[in-house]
Formats: structure tokens, C-alpha cells, sequence
């Protein structure tokens, strides 16, 4: 296993590219089985949760290849199982929504249950039942659910809670089902509208994607396209807060600033400066830091995806931060680590106090799931003394090779091979 070691305590100057949305790539990866034809990826970023759903659709019977550019041609899918087996979904989430397109375009998908996770119990209710009143026959037996429909029809729906994945998945069904579908209390995620937005130029109609509803009108066919993936919200968010608590001054070049306002907006509250460029965004850590509250909430609220790095903003800041959680329960599993580093945090319930500003001092820390790993390396960056970051594999799914991006920003951090676990 893999360790990063960190010595904290520069200030990050320069630029740095941001990759591709991981979170929508993943998706889009899904929805290349609805094609017929070849589908073209650019600007993919090298992630391993990239590489696993690439797997999930090679079992499938996809062809995959590449990986920056990746290509993913759908052709031999109907001869495979249309199975996405518990080795794949248990590492990945996310590959659930192959249900979606797999049930639309062949008829039927088996899907292990994904069970929960480490931050919390996450079911797939709500995709189920968008699926059912799509016209699916579902079982569950032996941990898999079964679906199956000869064609889907189109169908209203409206959600119980505002599930991202939930509103893909169902959005994916309803795209080739027979006449039109309007999806109620929806996720506007921007990984929301850009997967309509590729879906639309495969050849499907769907309008509304951005808004609470979602109106598709089904059609018979999609063909597979070419397409460059936005960038990633959420790593352009995680090295804003790299730049604000070093008190540096950092470029963050094609950053999507019209998909972060809720953290643009935190961060400024913070006092760090942020600039919108026609390069991106332009981000300058202040002196001192204020405190913040922070409530995480469905976009366009502030994302529960951001949480970790802001708290570790908040030990930095001077006064009491409070940081509320109400998307995912055990979504603090970063606390007692940072508490390890010398963090005052105090959680109860779904809340965490935050009081700044302490210092921080470097320590052997386990990273727990992807962006509590992410909180841990900023944490490293402001330390007195090297901090040594484990299981850095929970990193490496959604964040392509932070130490060299980091590194390129004047930071001393290196990771080395074959660490204890
Ligand atoms: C996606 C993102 C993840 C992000 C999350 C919230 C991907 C691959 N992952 O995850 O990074 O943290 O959105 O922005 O895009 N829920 C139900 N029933 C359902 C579905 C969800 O109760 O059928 C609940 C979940 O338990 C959770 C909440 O709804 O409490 C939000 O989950 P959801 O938006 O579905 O998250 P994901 O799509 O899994």
C-alpha cells in the first residue's frame, strides 16, 4: 500500500490544470452503453474509480480502451450478462447506474446491491422505484436486484429525497422508454446537467436538467459521440482551500467557477480572495482566517463533497466554525484524525465545532474515504512536521496524482510505495 508523506508549511504558488469531473465522467462512462456505436471520452481524468467502472463495462461486453481519451464501444453487450457483479459495486458505488441504461437499451440488468458504505447506509430506494414506475419488474434476491421490462414507458415521478445518482439512473431509463417522462424533486447537480447535456447530443430530448424538473421525451435510438468532460468542482475546490490555508496564491486554471458559488462564496467569507479569470480562478489566501458555518445541502447549496477540506479551513481560521452535515450520517470520520493533528473539533449529531485557530502537527494518519483522505494531505500541508497519510488508495479514486500536482505548487510532499496498511 501506498503513503504520502507531507512537511507542511509552504506557502503554494503557481497554477495548476483542473482534471476532469470524476463524478461526471462516471456517469457519462454509463450512459456510453446507451450508444449504438463507439462513444469518445477526452479530458478523463487517471483515476482508479475510472478504471474500475471501465472494468464493470468491459465485463459487460463493452471495448474500452485508452484512458485520457478513452473509448468505449457498446457492441458486445447484448451477448454478455448484463450483470454488474458484488466485487465491482462493492468497491464502487457508483456502478449501480449502469442499471439505468442496461434496463432501457437491453431489457434487463442484475445489479448486485451496493449495502452500505463508510459514510452511511446510502440505499437505492429511490432508483428502484423511479425504475417501477417506469415500467420495470424488479426482484431482489441473493443481494442482486433484478430488472427487467420488454421497453419502458414513460412515466411521472416524483422523488422522496433529492438523490444525484437516483435522478441519473432513472434519467438514463426514461431517455429510450416509450413516450414522455417528467422526474419531480430532482438533483440540479452540475454532473446532473452534464450528463443531459451528453445524453442530448447522443440524440436524446430531455429538458430541464439544472431545474427541480426533469421532462424527457423518449426516443427510439442514440448514437455513440465524442465528448470532452467539464472539470471537476470538487478538485478545483479541495486545492482552493490547498492555496487559502498556506496563505498562497494559486491559479487554478479551467477551474468551473459557475458550478461553485456556494464555495467560492464560503472561501470568500473565510477572507481568502478569490478572482474569476477567463482562465479560471484566481485564488489568494489571506493573513488570517475567519471563522465560517457551513451547512452542506444539495446543490446549489454548499456540497457535502467539500465538507472535509472546509473543517480543515475552519482549524485554521481564528474563532468558532461550525460545520453541519445533512446529505450523508458518518460523514466525520476525518474528526478524530485531525483531532490526532491537534484540531479542536467537538461533534454532536450532525454538527461539528470547530475552534481556531490550532496549530497543527504532523502525525501518522488513516485516511478513511476519498475526501477525508483529501482533508488529511491539506492538513499536512499547514503541520509542523511531517505527516505521513495511509491508505492513500481511497485518495487515488478521485484525485489524480495529488502529490505531484501539489508538489508543482511548492509543496513538500512525496508518496512512496509499499507502506503498512
Ligand atoms: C453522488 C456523488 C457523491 C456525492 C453525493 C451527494 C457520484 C458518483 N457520487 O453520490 O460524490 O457526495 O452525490 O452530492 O456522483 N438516498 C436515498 N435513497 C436513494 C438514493 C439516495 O435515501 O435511493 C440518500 C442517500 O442515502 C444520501 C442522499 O440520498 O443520504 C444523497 O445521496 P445521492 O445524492 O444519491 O448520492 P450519490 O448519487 O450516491
Amino acid at each position: 500500500m501506498d503513503k504520502i508523506v507531507i512537511h507542511g508549511g509552504e506557502r503554494l504558488q503557481g497554477e495548476v490544470r483542473i482534471n476532469g469531473a470524476k463524478n461526471a465522467v462516471l456517469l457519462i462512462q454509463c450512459a456510453a452503453l446507451l450508444g449504438e456505436g463507439k462513444t469518445t471520452l477526452r479530458h478523463v481524468p487517471r483515476l482508479s474509480d475510472v478504471r474500475t467502472m471501465g472494468k464493470l463495462l468491459e465485463r459487460l461486453g463493452c471495448q474500452v480502451g485508452g484512458d485520457r481519451t478513452l473509448s468505449i464501444d457498446p457492441e458486445g453487450v447484448a451477448r454478455g450478462g448484463l450483470e454488474a457483479p458484488y466485487d465491482l459495486v462493492k468497491t464502487m458505488r457508483a456502478s449501480v447506474t449502469v442499471m439505468g441504461p442496461l434496463l432501457a437499451r437491453y431489457g434487463r440488468a442484475r445489479v448486485s446491491l451496493p449495502g452500505g458504505c463508510a459514510i452511511g447506509a446510502r440505499p437505492i430506494d429511490q432508483h428502484l422505484k423511479g425504475f417501477a414506475a417506469l415500467g420495470a419488474e424488479i426482484e431482489l434476491s441473493h443481494g442482486y436486484v433484478e430488472l427487467r421490462a420488454r421497453r419502458l414507458h414513460g412515466a411521472s415521478v416524483v422523488f422522496d429525497t433529492v438523490t444525484v445518482g437516483g435522478t441519473q439512473n432513472v434519467m438514463m431509463g426514461a431517455v429510450l422508454a416509450r413516450g414522455t417522462s417528467r422526474l419531480e424533486n430532482v438533483a440540479r447537480e452540475p454532473e446532473v446537467q452534464e450528463l443531459a447535456r451528453f445524453l442530448n447530443k447522443m440524440g436524446a430530448r430531455i429538458s430541464g436538467a439544472g431545474t427541480p424538473v426533469i421532462e424527457i421525451e423518449g426516443v427510439d435510438s442514440l448514437g455513440g459521440i465524442d465528448h470532452a468532460v467539464v472539470p471537476d468542482r470538487i478538485e478545483a475546490g479541495t486545492m482552493a482551500v490547498a492555496a487559502a490555508i498556506t496563505r498562497g496564491d494559486v491559479l487554478l486554471r479551467d477551474a468551473p467557477v459557475d458550478d461553485m458559488h456556494a464555495v467560492i462564496a464560503k472561501l470568500q467569507e473565510a477572507g481568502v480572495s478569490c478572482d474569476v479569470t477567463s482562465d479560471g480562478l484566481h485564488v489568494r489566501g489571506p493573513e488570517q482566517l475567519r471563522p465560517i458555518d457551513v451547512t452542506t445541502r444539495p446543490y446549489p447549496g454548499f456540497p457535502t463533497d467539500m465538507q472535509a477540506q472546509l473543517m480543515v479551513l475552519a482549524t485554521q481560521a481564528h474563532g468558532q466554525s461550525l460545520l453541519t452535515e445533512t446529505i450523508f450520517e458518518n460523514r466525520f470520520m476525518h474528526v478524530p484524525e485531525l483531532g490526532r493533528m491537534g484540531a479542536d473539533i467537538h461533534v454532536n449529531g450532525n454538527s461539528a465545532a470547530v475552534r481556531g485557530s490550532t496549530p497543527l502537527s504532523g502525525a501518522i494518519v488513516m485516511a478513511t474515504d476519498l475526501r477525508a483522505s483529501a482533508s488529511l494531505v491539506l492538513a499536512g500541508l499547514v503541520a509542523d512536521g511531517p505527516t505521513e497519510v495511509r491508505r492513500v488508495y481511497h485518495l487515488d479514486r478521485g484525485y489524480e496524482a495529488i502529490e505531484k500536482r501539489l508538489r508543482g505548487l511548492g509543496a513538500r510532499i512525496e508518496r512512496f510505495h509499499g507502506a503498512p496498511g
